[in-house]
């Protein structure tokens, strides 16, 4: 499979000016790697806040001005600099954004759905396409000639995502494109998103429904604080046994398949100096504490966590912590701030 997109390194953070001339960087994507193939769906699971959207809107280069970047992003091999990222978005790229905002309030619909064109007979073939994915989706004629603020919640959506789908992308990034839209709506973009795979296209599928993610994608990119931490096919997800990472087990273990909902307000929102989800987690190790977990490769997976093969048992937590600590030959003051720690851990569990 020739590779589409990979991202390599990405890392993202914020200049923030705190309390008048306090400058502070905040980061928000830190070392993100990621690759999407010709025909693969790769969808994008992380609670509100885990950096998301600012993916795609690297990819696309639309980021707010005091976004600092490094890594990069290579398009079928190329590396995207802002100047061709502008080149092919609404092309080769093409994004249904998050947000209805992102229609602009002073075009009909019809016409923001067509873009520019170069001759009339450029114009009658997208007024065609146009009305026939607006009526796929249920928008009638009447809808062509509305503005944005005259449509309702769904229906901007629907705006949104025939307007995507009519420029014929190689790549589609959709930032979670079924929320406010109904079962059948929600349907039909499951499967004109498989589709496009079918024409060897490939689509970057921002969500938080795992019902979606399963039903449409190839594998599933779990984001936790800005990190990826676990790639895996999507047929690992239906058994947390298949699965590597303590966070993405927890996941699909607690939460029935029907009401599954991420883990809110367990994120670290400041930069942490170890794993970022130690605080969190049943199996960390004393090394978890300060030191960083590379994504490495694992039986076709990628996976960044530094105990990801050893089972999760009610007491792995303490064993695992001595040995790790005998091992490294660490000091006695450490051993007990961190056997406290977990000792807190656990009986928080236990209440
Ligand atoms: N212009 C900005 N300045 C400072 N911080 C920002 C800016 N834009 C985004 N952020 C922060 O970056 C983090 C990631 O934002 P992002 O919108 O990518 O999250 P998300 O995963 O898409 O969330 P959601 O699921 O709610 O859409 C958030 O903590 C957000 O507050
Ligand atoms: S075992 Fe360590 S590296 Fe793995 S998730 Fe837990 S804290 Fe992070
Ligand atoms: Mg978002």
């Amino acid at each position: 499979m020739e590779k589409l997109l990979e991202v390599n390194n990405l890392s993202i953070s914020f200049t923030q000016y705190v309390q008048g001339l306090n400058r502070h960087d905040l980061k928000v994507i830190s070392d993100l790697s990621l690759d999407i193939g010709e025909s693969e769906i790769v969808a994008v699971l992380g609670s509100s806040g885990s950096g998301k959207s600012l993916l795609a809107h690297t990819i696309l280069g639309i980021l707010p001005y005091n976004a600092h970047v490094t890594g990069d992003v290579k398009f079928k091999g190329e590396i995207l600099d802002q100047e061709k990222k502008e080149k092919i978005r609404g092309k080769e790229i093409c994004l249904i954004p998050q947000s209805v905002n992102f229609l602009d309030p002073l075009m009909k619909v019809s016409q923001q759905a067509i873009g520019e064109c170069s001759d009339d007979n450029e114009f009658k073939e997208k007024k065609l396409k146009q009305r026939e994915v607006f009526t796929k989706y249920g928008l009638d004629e009447s809808v062509d000639d509305l503005y944005p603020f005259e449509l309702s919640g769904g229906m901007a959506r629907k705006v949104l995502l025939s307007t995507a789908l009519l420029n014929d992308p190689d790549l589609l990034i959709a930032d979670e494109p079924t929320p406010g839209l109904d079962s059948k709506s929600v349907e039909e973009t499951i499967q004109d998103i498989k589709k496009l795979k079918e024409q060897g296209k490939g689509v970057l599928l921002i969500t938080h429904e795992i019902d979606v993610a399963l039903k449409t994608a190839d594998k599933i990119a779990i984001f936790y604080s800005g990190y990826v931490i676990e790639i895996n096919k999507v047929e690992n997800f239906l058994n947390s046994e298949n699965l590597l990472h303590p966070y993405t087990k927890a996941l699909v273990d607690a939460l029935p398949y029907n009401g599954f909902k991420l883990t809110e307000g367990v994120q670290p929102l400041e930069e942490v100096s170890g794993c970022p989800y130690y605080e969190n987690c049943p199996i960390c190790s004393y090394k978890c504490a300060n030191n960083k977990p590379e994504l490495i490769e694992h039986d076709g997976a990628m996976i960044r966590c530094f105990n990801f093969n050893k089972v999760i048992s009610d007491d792995s937590v303490s064993e695992e912590l001595v040995d790790d600590v005998s091992e490294e030959s660490v000091s006695e003051e450490l051993v007990v701030d961190v056997s406290e720690e977990v000792n807190d851990e656990e009986a928080n569990d236990g209440a």
